[in-house]
């Protein structure tokens, strides 16, 4: 097991910038509620904790808290904003309404010597979005950092290995953010740097062989990069393996063929494809509301996989590609429930497995893929753009029908084929067409028309977790809504979606 830091959640909207932030410094973390935070501590031993921010004040009487003892224990403690005002509250110095600052601040350290400073320049930008400040230090403590406005920046108790910034080092702007992350997980933690990805693979596949060994296990091959990395994975672990594809009818077009292609013909992995469309389609009909789509996909593909499973005969295990952000983004953590990833919250009570193996689980999407090369997956499986489960259900929006299916699949392959003839399907991170619900009027060849609209979405991401829209250039956004129109019957409006991710999600449903 690598050495661990349990990120603790007091729901701050960096949270998860933390975490990643903390393993590419190759450190393993988890983020947890802050509720489980002594349980957490005795389960996994951690090398040390980092308090997030969050939206509360520790004036207020029913503020998020933690037990003293946490403070006591010895483990190493990074504080960030109101993680960094809990621990001053907790330990009996003062908190109060204080200079607020939001946004860029010029951070001076002023301690002579400390070791989350170590190597950092004495005057640096750091990142500011607080209302409250430290009014009085706890016993033990000094500051070590302070700006112009707020004369506790940065506070520390070294001997008790206690730290705490009122600025956020996990943000880009804060220039030196991650020298500060580092040195707290090197010099004030001791740790190893143990989260690499071959030594991920090594766990990961002694895991596999010691549960599931040469017992037959099912994959589920969605085509996308989790559970093509995933069977990979799985594939050097476990001899019987047999992937599934299940074809739900809500594909891309040429979808099916080129999984088949890339992932029998070419990987040469055990690949069925089963159709199960008439099921999708038929347990979708008349439904319209997004997460009952979401929750009826995840219960007919876990049926698809259990029909398959049967026929193979003595299957207990089902492998699937679910990562870390389908975790967070269904509602474990203490963030809101936004959707029901089909792989997690869509799941149905009662299934004939044994179990269902996750061993992408941990990871986040740009970990996934570096762990995609570690296995010598080809880069044009590894770098494609994902592809969401629940498949096109979710970006037709409103009663999914073949009809609308149909269409949605021209205007879809159009949009993708004139992203790649432009050379742009590298810089974006997904592209894809929705067909709204909306029908409008339009006129062609002088006859008036009354048909559907046609959403387009390209976003630029790093792990899906916050996207920004894509600039293309007009004139490729022209050549598509051309196409689109002139090619694409019952369409005769195209729309461009402006919106980032918060406040819009990336798929529309
Ligand atoms: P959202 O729409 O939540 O999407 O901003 C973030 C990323 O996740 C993909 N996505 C899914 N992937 N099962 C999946 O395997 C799902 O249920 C699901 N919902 C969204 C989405 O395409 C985007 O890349």
């Amino acid at each position: 097991m690598a050495q661990t830091i349990l990120v603790v959640d007091f729901g701050g909207q960096y949270n998860q910038l933390i975490a990643r932030r903390v393993r590419e410094a190759n450190v393993y973390c988890e983020l947890i509620p802050y509720t489980k935070v002594e349980e957490k501590i005795a389960e996994t031993q951690p090398i040390g904790l980092i308090f997030t921010g969050g939206p509360a004040s520790v004036t207020e009487p029913d503020a998020p808290r933690i037990s003293e003892r946490v403070f006591e224990s010895g483990i190493p403690i990074l504080g960030i904003c109101y993680g960094c005002q809990l621990m001053a509250d907790t330990l009996k110095g003062g908190v109060g309404e204080g200079p607020r600052e939001y946004g860029r601040r010029v951070l001076e350290v002023t301690a002579k010597k400390s070791a989350l400073f170590d190597g950092v320049s004495k005057k640096s930008n750091c990142w500011m979005s607080h209302t409250y400040y430290i009014e009085k230090l706890p016993a033990g403590f000094v500051v070590s950092a302070t700006t112009e406005t707020c004369p506790v920046a940065a506070i520390e108790n070294a001997a008790a290995k206690l730290y705490g910034v009122q600025f956020h080092p996990e943000v880009m702007h804060t220039d030196e953010g991650f020298k500060m992350l580092q040195n707290f997980l090197y010099k004030v933690c001791g740790a190893k740097g143990d989260w690499t990805m071959s030594g991920f693979v090594e766990r990961s596949v002694a895991e596999l062989k010691a549960k599931i060994g040469d017992k037959k296990v099912v994959v589920a091959l969605s085509g996308g990069v989790d559970s093509a990395v995933a069977a990979a994975l799985a594939h050097r672990a476990c001899p019987n393996l047999v992937c599934v594809f299940v074809d739900h009818g809500l594909l891309r077009k040429g979808e099916a063929q080129e999984v088949d292609s890339v992932f029998r013909v070419e990987q040469g992995m055990n690949l069925i494809t089963v159709d199960a469309s008439a099921k999708f389609l038929g347990a979708l009909a008349g439904v319209t509301e997004p997460e009952r789509k979401r929750k009826i996909i995840g219960e007919q593909f876990i049926r698809a996989f259990e029909v398959a499973a049967e026929k193979l005969g003595d299957c207990d295990y089902l492998v699937q590609g679910t990562i870390y952000p389908d975790v967070i983004e269904s509602g474990f953590n203490h963030s809101a429930k936004i959707k029901s990833h089909h792989n997690v919250g869509g799941l149905p009570a009662v299934m004939d497995f044994k179990e269902i193996v996750e061993p992408l689980r941990s990871l986040f999407k740009d970990e996934v893929r570096r762990l995609g090369f570690e296995l010598g997956l080809p880069e044009h499986i590894v770098m494609r753009q994902p592809f969401p489960g629940p498949g096109l259900a979710i970006r037709v929006i409103g009663e999914v029908t073949e009809d609308k299916l149909a269409i949605l699949r021209e205007a879809d392959y159009i949009f993708r084929d004139e992203i790649a003839k432009h050379g742009l399907d590298k810089e974006i991170w997904q592209y894809f067409a929705a067909l709204t619900d909306i029908r409008t009027v339009g006129v062609m060849g002088d006859e008036r028309t009354y048909d559907y609209t046609v959403g387009l979405r390209a976003v630029t991401s790093v792990d899906g977790m916050t996207a920004d829209w894509a600039r293309i250039p007009y004139d490729v956004l022209q050549s598509i809504s051309d196409r689109i129109v002139n090619e694409v019957k019952h369409v005769n409006r195209v729309v461009y979606d402006v919106t980032s991710k918060p406040p819009a999600t990336i798929e529309w449903e």
